[in-house]
């Protein structure tokens, strides 16, 4: 899928170690609460199981990418994936690695999710059979993010969570 010139003012570059606290970051604004619900407290992160997602970021089979406005190098969102699946997440009889991709608030709705996930997609797509995910009921902007992107529904997992896949072959 190709972008419109509108949204290629972002740049994307590999997500590094040294982007762990960004990282941290994301991955709480990744953590998606509806509006009518209480906002999870940021000590969610240190849940064993959340802090797999992203813990020492930058072994062997980890994948991602980060967002970033040229004009002043700021990062402005970040999409990330652990190939061995280190993670270890249930993933309801799908065997791709699952993706995580979070964008800064003030940035929301401008193209970034875009320009990432068509990135990311590119780089991943003859490495590795196919990507997954669950995204909240209520996320409806992530979902049509996802759909965009051709994930389509797979199963619905703890939560009434929908389970999305991407094969690549
Ligand atoms: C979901 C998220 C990653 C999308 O990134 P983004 O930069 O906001 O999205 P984009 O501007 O690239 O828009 C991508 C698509 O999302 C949908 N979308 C974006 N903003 C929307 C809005 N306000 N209302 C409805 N749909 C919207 C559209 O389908 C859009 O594609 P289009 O512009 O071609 O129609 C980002 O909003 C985010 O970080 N949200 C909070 C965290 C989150 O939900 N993470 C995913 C958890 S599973």
């Amino acid at each position: 899928m190709t972008e419109t010139s509108a949204r290629s003012k972002w740049e994307t570059r590999p997500l590094t170690a040294e982007d762990q606290e960004f990282l941290w970051e994301m991955l709480y604004v990744a953590l998606w609460d509806a509006p009518d619900e209480k906002r999870r407290p940021r000590t969610v992160l240190d849940n064993s199981v959340i802090r797999r997602l992203v813990e020492d970021w930058g072994r062997p089979d980890d994948f991602g990418l980060v967002a970033v406005d040229p004009a002043n190098g700021r990062r402005v969102g970040a999409i990330w994936s652990r190939l061995d699946r280190y993670d270890q997440l249930d993933d309801f009889g799908c065997p791709y690695p699952c993706l995580g991709i979070g964008v800064e608030e003030a940035f929301q709705g401008t193209g970034v999710g875009s320009c990432l996930m068509q990135a990311f997609i590119a780089a991943l797509k003859d490495r590795i059979e196919g990507l997954r995910l669950g995204v909240h009921p209520m996320n409806h902007v992530a979902q049509s993010l996802y759909r965009k992107y051709e994930f389509v529904e797979y199963a619905v997992g703890h939560g009434g969570y929908p389970q999305m896949r991407l094969p690549f072959r």
